[in-house]
């Protein structure tokens, strides 16, 4: 292999824990959340990106809550039409790198 560089990888952690996902509102995420996750991974394989569902955070208080590794970004109080944003800002761009 020449390319030295390991494949970039992203996280995305959607807590659907008893806090979060009151009133279902955590399903809600996910439901819009998914389809993002997939355009960013395209046809891709493996996938860049892997949305993963918690039980808890541990910090039910700021619920929901989504948190995106390897930078630790963490995104509390939540709501669908935040996902677009988040998901451009922490996710697609990350894995474009930086400007040329
Ligand atoms: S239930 Fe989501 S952080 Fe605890």
């Amino acid at each position: 292999m020449t390319d030295s560089s390991p494949p970039r990888k992203i996280r995305v952690v959607l807590c659907r824990g008893q806090y979060c996902n009151m009133s279902r509102r955590a399903d809600a995420l996910l439901k819009r959340l998914e389809p993002l996750i997939d355009s960013v991974n395209g046809d891709q394989y493996p996938k860049p990106v892997k949305l993963e569902i918690a039980n808890c955070l541990s910090m039910c208080g700021a619920g929901p809550n989504l948190v995106i590794y390897p930078a630790n970004v963490v995104c509390n109080h939540v709501e669908p039409d935040m996902l677009d944003e988040i998901v451009e800002e922490h996710v697609r761009k990350p894995l474009e790198g930086p400007p040329d």
